[in-house]
């Protein structure tokens, strides 16, 4: 039996290759069987993601310049809920620092993160945004600061934003009621989504990989649902619990799923910049490497002042909180080189 149920699984591979979709029960097929034909997979994704990027990985310096935030997600370690984590924000001098910095170690591209803190008006997120391509016109300016109103959205990207990151966080809409409080809407997040999109946005989408009661059909489904988003961008990582949340104990996300389905992923949608996030890395000490053997394309180092990073914990013992970010590039130049590939100073635009 499972020799057949091997065949099958090739012969679907192969054809995810060529026509970059499948149906709901053959994705689904996929993910039960993944023990049979991970190497095969792995190999398939490598090879499409050479197609279009060649072996160049795009570096993305992270500035986490907010951890207020008036959401309580049950999985997050910033939720507002918790009142175990020290608070910071940046001052638009620092978060302006950090990018004049990330520009001279090779970074060519900025996401501002935070939680979605009121503080931040248009305002004074356009001040920032602008002032950073003004300084830096070679560089883009990605955004991830959550729900806003198309209004928002419509300043920030006259005022210079190129990109938006929004994780939908799951596609099934009773799962994100089970992960979310009762005040989030699904529907207003898929919306955001769209809006960005209208406005010109690069976008990024993605969800977490063994989020708490997520199942294997919820994970075939993310398929077909990223398949018709088509974003530009899709991140996802472990769920990784954080002792200070409702979730404090439920089970991680595995690495062997998640790069079970960043090689789907890279699949249906060939042209997709897919980054190996740190969750992965902080399971699994080469998650990362192995990302980028299973198609992933672009590294999110932190260009946070070390004073700050450990307290934007999204989850358990996050990695490089204690290092600069001259260290992290150094440490993943040599990772990155170690899986075939190599960091590249560039703004690394999707490719159409
Ligand atoms: N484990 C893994 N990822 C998490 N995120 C938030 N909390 C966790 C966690 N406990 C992810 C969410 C969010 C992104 C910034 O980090 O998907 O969108
Ligand atoms: Fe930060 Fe390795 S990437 S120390």
């Amino acid at each position: 039996m499972p020799k057949q149920h091997t065949e099958i699984c090739n012969e679907l591979i192969g054809r995810l290759s060529e026509k970059h979709f499948l149906s709901y029960d053959e994705y689904l097929f996929l993910i039960k069987n993944r023990e049979l034909c991970r190497n095969y997979i792995y190999t398939k994704a490598e090879s499409q993601r050479n197609e279009i990027y060649g072996n160049k990985v795009y570096i993305r310096g992270l500035i986490e310049f907010t951890n207020y935030c008036k959401n309580n997600c049950l999985y997050c370690g910033i939720r507002q809920g918790n009142s175990n984590a020290s608070r910071y924000r940046l001052s638009k001098k620092e978060i302006i620092d950090c990018a004049d910095y990330g520009y001279k170690l090779g970074f060519r591209t900025f996401v501002l993160q935070g939680g979605e803190d009121p503080f931040y008006t248009d305002e004074i997120l356009c001040v920032i945004v602008s002032e950073i391509k003004r300084r830096h016109p070679d560089c883009a300016v990605t955004l991830s600061v959550g729900e806003r109103s198309f209004e928002s959205y419509k300043i920030l990207k006259n005022a210079g934003a190129d990109r938006y990151l929004l994780r939908h966080e799951t596609a099934n809409e009773l799962h994100y009621k089970k992960i979310h409080p009762r005040e989030m809407n699904f529907k207003n997040r898929l919306n955001c989504l769209e809006e960005l999109k209208s406005l010109g946005y690069q976008v990024g989408a993605g969800f977490m990989v063994g989020s708490p009661y997520q199942t294997e059909d919820d994970l075939a489904y993310e398929l077909i649902f990223l398949k018709n988003l088509n974003p530009h961008m899709v991140g996802i990582g472990p769920f990784i619990p954080h002792n200070d949340t409702p979730f404090a104990d439920m089970p991680a996300g595995t690495a062997e799923l998640t790069l079970f389905v960043l090689a789907l992923i890279r699949l249906t949608l060939p042209n997709v910049l897919l980054p190996a996030t740190t969750a992965l890395g902080t399971i699994d000490p080469f998650g990362r490497e192995k990302a980028v053997r299973a198609g992933a394309n672009v590294v999110m180092p932190n260009l946070s002042p070390t004073s700050v990073r450990k307290k934007y914990m999204l989850y358990n013992n996050k990695i490089c909180t204690g290092d600069e970010a001259a260290q992290c590039i150094e440490c993943l130049k040599k990772r990155i080189e170690s899986a075939g590939c190599e960091i590249v100073v560039s703004s690394g635009d999707y490719r159409k």
